[in-house]
């Protein structure tokens, strides 16, 4: 059973999905499916090795092939003016260069696009592209992140500035663990993992003129998309139109506008027509990022009452050659716990790899694997039950920041998490609990993640039929973002939901950020607040000034609005309707525009979403097989704007979580620097079948301070930590420690 409200004290249902029906029927259309005229498509040709020089591009025969437009490499390119000039003799780019297509002649690592055909049609642009011959001269390269460790260092970027939050940091007096009564070291490794959405990353690039530019494409935020496509054309912002009104699930792999994007942009220039570009499954592998390979070092030390005194905890993920991806790996460290002496470091290793990026819960979900897996092993060291363990070292305040929380229910979270899960039957030893022949494992764990609020627009409109209009240039990669803003407007409006309508994913909407970060509701959820404030007060003084008006002697918190009505609130039965006050004024429609962004508070108080997941594993004590069985996972989010679908968004994360732990691993032949996973046969992600039930419970308590919804990120703080409590649970199952995910039959039997 789906419940569909929090508690008795919401008063009305959550709203479904408004797009459901769009989807479900295939109505909604995402970038690839726009059909132009003319429209021709691209197919990208890739390197074969990691690291050397193009020596030749034959492409006689690709440019002969039927229905070929044009076959572009660094030798043919356009040209993007926004890269400059490439060097002569060439040089291969300086570390911090954002990689640059069909520029000069260099390779920087397998799967690099080094040419791509424009045709027709589809299949003749992969036919022709099979028939490029590219010539290497290769160079020796480094994939293997075991052995070259040791080249690894600070990031340069990080380096040149002092204030960055990727320095060194130590707070107490030691970074020495040795003088605690009770210590534990033990070395965490992640594996570089995909973000894999069902849809494949895309782009229609159409050239209106000379200097407008058109795209469809897939990503997280159609502003950040617009200012990096014109920034690369060198064209004025306001020319750039980016359209991304559906999108198939990203998870971090579309806040950044990738050489993919530009490629499609290039080609459209070239043959002046509309193009199509999409990636196969196995390009993206190598064209939008991923989660980095990451080694993390943990030291805890305890009193033997189990009070923390000391953590120290070091990561080193990788990079690219050409680029610095930084992420929040060891940050979350040092907030979490109430623990004097904390130190972290931070390090980057460069590999011929492309460069990862921002996937979901990126860092805290890796950093929170080894701490949450760390503070699991210490508790069995002092045998104290893990979640007693955590409640011991309760952070009351933010000791990293030296500031207040905004609002914390953490301990909430555990108490109502533990008894939704049945925590008090677990018994303390592993290896001990068995049902049906299978090892029973009970795990848990933590999760925080940051609060990101950024200046953010809304404009909401009333027409004169009574219904509502609001957008935003905000997105929707998943989680229902036009659903929530629904109810929001909805709510505040007294407008029934299904009278109003939430425009997003065009960049000629208002300003807003990319879906990123958890930020979305906290910021435009916030705008959208705000204007539907405004357009009530516009209301309200239209309403005030038609003749006998009973609005124009009341104060404005002394009126209500309500059923698409404005009356004075002890005489419910007058008033007057919207319809009427814009009938009256001869109005078509009223609109506002209004901005909402965090002002002093910010800075005096610690903003952080927190939570907990309790899961209990089965093991089968011959096979080693893992399955999780149940999952309870409890969230302080701050106040939850619509159950349903916040709730599908906690699912979401889990099931990404459940796979990190299990199954997602993107395996490379460092004999030749190329990923040997390239499509779902190969790459494992979680199916029906692998996940178990899921409850979802939040405190549902609004954080006043955050924003004037109450409203925290609930999006990443769903998967952070549940890797950890997975790993946890199988400790206790098996009694066997598995430090590097996935976890698979191998390290088990
Ligand atoms: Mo998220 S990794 O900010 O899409």
């Amino acid at each position: 059973m789906i419940p569909e409200k929090l508690n008795s004290t919401e008063p009305d249902l959550s709203l479904d999905r408004v797009d459901g029906r769009l989807k479900v029927t295939g109505a909604a259309k995402y970038s690839a499916e726009y059909q132009f005229e003319n429209m021709a498509h691209a197919v990208l040709v890739t390197s074969t090795i990691a690291k050397g020089v193009i020596t030749s591009i034959n492409s006689k025969s690709a440019e002969t092939a039927k229905g070929v437009l044009a076959v572009i490499s660094h030798l043919s390119s356009p040209g993007v003016p926004g890269y400059g000039p490439a060097k002569q003799p060439a040089e291969r780019a300086a570390l911090g260069t954002n990689f640059r297509i069909f520029f000069d002649e260099f390779v920087y690592f397998s799967g690099q696009p080094v040419a791509m055909v424009v045709a027709d049609t589809f299949e003749q642009a992969v036919h022709a592209a099979s028939l490029v011959s590219v010539e290497y001269q290769s160079e020796k390269h480094r994939t293997d992140f075991k052995a070259n460790v040791s080249k690894a260092a600070m990031a340069q970027s990080v380096q040149r500035n002092k204030n960055s939050p990727f320095q060194d940091y130590a707070r107490g007096g030691t970074d020495d663990i040795s003088n605690s009564e009770v210590t534990l070291e033990a070395t965490y490794t992640i594996p570089t993992q995909h973000h894999q959405p069902l849809e494949p990353h895309a782009i229609i690039a159409i050239w209106e003129t000379d200097d407008k530019l058109t795209v469809y494409d897939k990503n997280q935020g159609v502003k950040s998309a617009q200012g990096q496509l014109a920034q690369a054309f060198k064209i004025p912002r306001e020319n750039v139109n980016v359209n991304s009104k559906f999108i198939g699930g990203a998870f971090g792999s579309g806040i950044r506008v990738w050489p993919h994007t530009i490629a499609a942009v290039i080609a459209a220039k070239k043959v002046k027509r509309p193009v199509k570009l999409v990636l196969g499954r196995e390009l993206m592998f190598t064209s939008v990022g991923y989660r980095p390979h990451t080694v993390q070092k943990i030291a805890i030390g305890a009193t033997k009452q189990g009070e923390l005194t000391s953590i120290i905890h070091e990561g080193t993920g990788q990079t690219s050659a050409y680029e610095e991806h930084l992420e929040r790996t060891v940050l979350g460290t040092r907030a979490m716990y109430d623990c004097a002496n904390v130190s972290t470091k931070y390090r980057l290793l460069n590999l011929d790899v492309n460069t990862p990026t921002w996937m979901r819960g990126p860092g805290d979900a890796t950093g929170m694997f080894a701490l949450e897996s760390a503070m699991d092993e210490m508790a069995f060291a002092l045998h104290i039950d893990p979640l007693e363990f955590r409640l011991r070292n309760h952070a009351d305040s933010d000791l990293e920041r030296k500031l207040p929380w905004s609002a914390k229910s953490l301990k909430e979270c555990y108490h109502l998490g533990a008894q939704k899960f049945g925590w008090k039957d677990r018994v303390l030893a592993p290896r001990t609990m068995q049902k049906d022949g299978m090892l029973v494992g009970y795990g848990m764990a933590s999760s925080l993640y940051g609060f990101h609020r950024h200046p953010s627009k809304a404009r909401a409109i009333m027409l004169a039929n009574g219904s509502v209009i609001v957008q935003s240039a905000t997105m929707d990669i998943g989680p229902g973002t036009g659903t929530a803003m629904i109810r929001i407007a909805s709510k505040i409006l007294g407008v029934t939901a299904k009278k109003i309508r939430f425009d997003l994913g065009d960049s000629s909407l208002p300003d807003a950020p990319g879906q990123n970060g958890s930020s979305t509701i906290p910021s435009v959820g916030s705008a959208v607040h705000v204007a539907c404030e405004a357009l009530k007060n516009k209301l309200l003084v239209l309403a005030a000034a038609m003749p006998g008006s009973a609005l124009s002697v009341v104060k404005p918190e002394e009126v209500t609005f309500k059923n698409g009505r404005i009356f004075p609130s002890i005489f419910p039965t007058s008033g007057v309707l919207y319809t009427d006050i814009l009938k009256h004024h001869n109005l078509a429609q009223v609109e506002v525009t209004e901005e909402s962004r965090s002002g002093q508070e910010v800075s005096q108080h610690s903003m952080y979403s927190f939570g907990c997941h309790f899961v209990e594993v089965h093991v089968n004590p011959l096979t080693g097989e893992v399955r999780v069985k149940r999952v309870v996972t409890c969230a302080d989010v701050g106040k939850i704007i619509n159950y349903k679908t916040a709730r599908s968004q906690s699912i979401g994360g889990i099931v990404g979580g459940i796979g990190m732990a299990l199954m997602e691993a993107s395996v490379m032949d460092h004999r030749y620097g190329r990923y040997v996973t390239s499509d779902f046969a190969s790459y494992h992600i979680p199916v029906h079948a692998d996940i178990p039930q899921i409850d979802v419970f939040y405190i549902d308590k609004a954080d006043t301070l955050a924003n004037p919804i109450g409203s925290k990120g609930l999006g990443e703080i769903a998967i952070v930590g549940v890797a950890a409590a997975v790993a946890n649970a199988v400790f206790h199952a098996t009694g066997k420690r598995v430090r590097e995910l996935p976890i698979g039959v191998e390290q088990l039997v």
